[in-house]
């Protein structure tokens, strides 16, 4: 039954084409969160987007040649490319360049000005472009941006300014009456000490040196500062001040308000006095995570230290990602990302503890039980004290889930799943297998195996996406044992279902050779560039892009594979000395880039018409060079 509603935003992003890790773990955060909330039976609004207005897109989309709104929808694209990999599982997106949000932020600023919240004045002082931020001589640091600590530019204009002098007692005794608002209650004291307290200034709203922006409807030449533009996303989305707001009466005010901590500023000081002033409610909380940091520094695209969510996942597979994001960051503090600690994760939490205890469950019922689930006999104190367990489980989990603790919620499952590792080494199946009387013994502790894992994979699903499913599908646990309320229950699965064999849950890896792997691949540097060529003799190389269809391996050679390649319309046969890294069978179907020019040669008695382009990885692992979708086999390359 639907109990309430509930309300989850996450910032919405900067047009990147290269959101990191850091960004999505504020976006996965946001979905455990939309996901726990819909297993307890709320209904969910789950909001996420885009903030593309502003002097930067503007300046970066001239760059590329394209006009801004061209250069967004197309990064925008790959946005939710990212967020459909992620499983990213929003209601809403909103892009601030929906002409529906635009007229609400010009009808905002309108009601604003109108009641003398907004006035127009001169302002003079620092920008800083990539921050969006306005500063005073008084809050630089050494002459550069207080956030990011870069170069600042002079400004001096007529603008529009919001008067936050005038709401700042209000706002003073709003954080100080609500402990709940801004968590962790050390950024409120940070707000109120460094911001509220030495007096808010007015703050500039509107700029006349670009356009990239929301016009003021009563100005023209101002465009709308991006924060106020972006924040009333959050009342937009949902339909405020259009002719359907029933979003909006529904969900607002939002329960949560996630963001990264360098904005915890903008959502707790401008958003309040924007809502206060326009007589609207204010979001319950605001939430600021920690930052992910490499080597102690923000994980930033203009530090060049980014780590790839799409590569990872497409390494280690997305539950793996999204467990190792959720439980390495501890609450409201920086997590820093190293290689090293993502394969011990996924080692020893997922292989080793979780995987082993699916394997050893199904493995053993499959032995002793032809695969089908025992009925549950008498327990003893030790099958008690596992219910038990997994009744405390189910609460504390509950608490932490509540508070978004993700990483201190499944640090308690993992306990739980060690306690049914151990409970297998303290009940030894296997000798009571060995004898006939210990039979309904052996049927309990495997029935009580399953419970428990059953009630694991439930408190599972907002994180992982696969994992649970497979967990059900193997053990047979028909939809009436996955949800919520069936976890507080220990002991109601039906006995009788069939136990399947699978594969393992999450294979093991080799740590060094997926630390070489994502070594950085240089060039050493004593090894001396080859010859200089000109241009001309680089003519001479005719590169073409060719797919394998067919492939088999040369007799009497255990490096060589005989590939048939179409090139365009042509058929191709080369050999090539890949089998080391590609079997016969991985190549049939892949695209590659060969020489097709060179001069054939025999090899192993087969005649070679070509050779294929690949490179060697810092781990000594040959890698084929392929191509961007889009170029089809017959394309050439140069
Ligand atoms: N557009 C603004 C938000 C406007 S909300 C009305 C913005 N965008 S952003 O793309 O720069 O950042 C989006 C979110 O990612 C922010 O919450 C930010 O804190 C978060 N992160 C950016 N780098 C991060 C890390 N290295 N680690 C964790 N979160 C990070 O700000």
């Amino acid at each position: 039954m639907t109990k309430s509603t509930f309300y989850i935003t996450t910032p919405i992003y900067y047009p990147s084409d290269k959101l990191h890790i850091g960004n999505t773990y504020c976006t996965v955060s946001a979905d455990t969160m939309a996901r726990y909330k819909r297993l307890r039976g709320y209904d969910v609004y789950f909001l996420t987007g885009t903030d593309e207005h502003g002097q930067k897109i503007q300046r970066i989309a001239a760059e590329n040649g394209a006009t801004p709104k061209e250069y967004v929808d197309k990064i925008v694209e790959g946005i939710l490319k990212l967020w459909t990999l992620m499983q990213v599982s929003y209601d809403g997106f909103i892009r601030t360049t929906d002409p529906a949000h635009e007229r609400v932020v010009q009808q905002i600023f309108e009601q604003l000005y109108r009641q003398g919240d907004i006035y127009k004045g001169a302002y003079e002082g620092w920008y800083c472009t990539p921050c969006e931020s306005f500063w005073t001589d008084s809050q630089l640091h050494d002459g550069k941006c207080p956030d990011c600590k870069r170069a600042v530019e002079k400004t001096s204009e007529e603008a529009y300014f919001l008067r936050m002098s005038k709401y700042q007692d209000w706002l003073l005794d709003y954080i100080k009456s609500h402990p709940d608002f801004i968590v962790p209650a050390s950024r409120a004291n940070e707000m109120i000490r460094n911001f509220i307290e030495p007096g808010l200034e007015d703050l500039c709203v509107s700029r006349t040196t670009f356009t990239w922006g929301v016009p003021v409807t009563f100005d023209p030449g101002h465009v709308v500062y991006v924060w106020i533009d972006a924040l009333s996303n959050y009342i937009t989305a949902l339909g405020y001040g259009s002719d359907d707001d029933s979003l909006y009466r529904k969900y607002w005010p939002a329960d949560i308000h996630l963001v990264g901590k360098d904005i915890i500023r903008f959502h707790t000081i401008i958003w309040p006095i924007m809502l206060h002033a326009l007589g609207l409610p204010l979001p319950h909380q605001v939430i600021g995570h920690g930052w992910w940091t490499a080597d102690g520094e923000k994980m930033s695209k203009s530090k060049g230290n980014v780590v790839d969510p799409v590569t990872l996942v497409n390494r280690y597979g997305l539950d793996a990602i999204r467990y190792f994001l959720l439980r390495e960051m501890p609450f409201a503090a920086d997590g820093d990302f190293t290689h090293r600690s993502l394969i011990n994760r996924i080692n020893s939490d997922l292989a080793n503890d979780l995987g082993n205890l699916v394997h050893r469950t199904s493995a053993m019922t499959r032995k002793y039980f032809e695969g089908i689930l025992p009925a549950a006999g008498p327990r003893d104190a030790l099958d008690e004290e596992i219910r038990a367990e997994a009744d405390a489980l189910t609460g504390k989990y509950t608490e932490s889930m509540d508070r978004m603790y993700f990483s201190q919620a499944l640090g308690d499952i993992w306990g739980f799943v060690g306690r049914l590792n151990r409970y297998i080494d303290q009940t030894s199946p296997w000798t009571l297998n060995k004898n006939a009387a210990d039979r309904e013994r052996l049927g309990t502790v495997l029935y009580t195996l399953t419970e428990g894992l059953r009630v694991v994979a439930v408190l599972l699903t907002p994180f992982l996406i696969h994992a649970p499913g497979i967990i059900f599908d193997q053990f047979s646990i028909g939809a009436a044992y996955q949800t919520w309320e069936s976890a507080l229950s220990f002991g109601v699965l039906p006995s009788g279902g069939r136990v399947k064999q699978a594969p393992a849950l999450f294979p093991r890896l080799d740590v060094e050779e997926e630390l070489a792997a994502f070594a950085p691949q240089q060039v050493p540097a004593d090894e001396p560039p080859k010859l200089e060529i000109t241009f001309e003799d680089f003519q001479k190389l005719d590169l073409r892009l060719a797919t394998v269809v067919a492939a088999e391996n040369v007799p009497r050679s255990d490096k060589l594979l005989k590939l048939t390649l179409r090139v365009g319309g042509q058929t191709r046969t080369v050999v090539s000395g890949i089998r080391s890294a590609y079997s016969a069978e991985d190549m049939v179907g892949k695209q590659v880039a060969i020489v097709y020019n060179l001069k054939p040669v025999k090899l192993r008695g087969v005649l070679s018409e070509g050779m294929i382009l690949c490179g060697e990885g810092a781990d000594g692992v040959l890698r084929l060079i392929t191509a961007e979708p889009g170029l089809t086999d017959g394309a050439e390359i140069g």
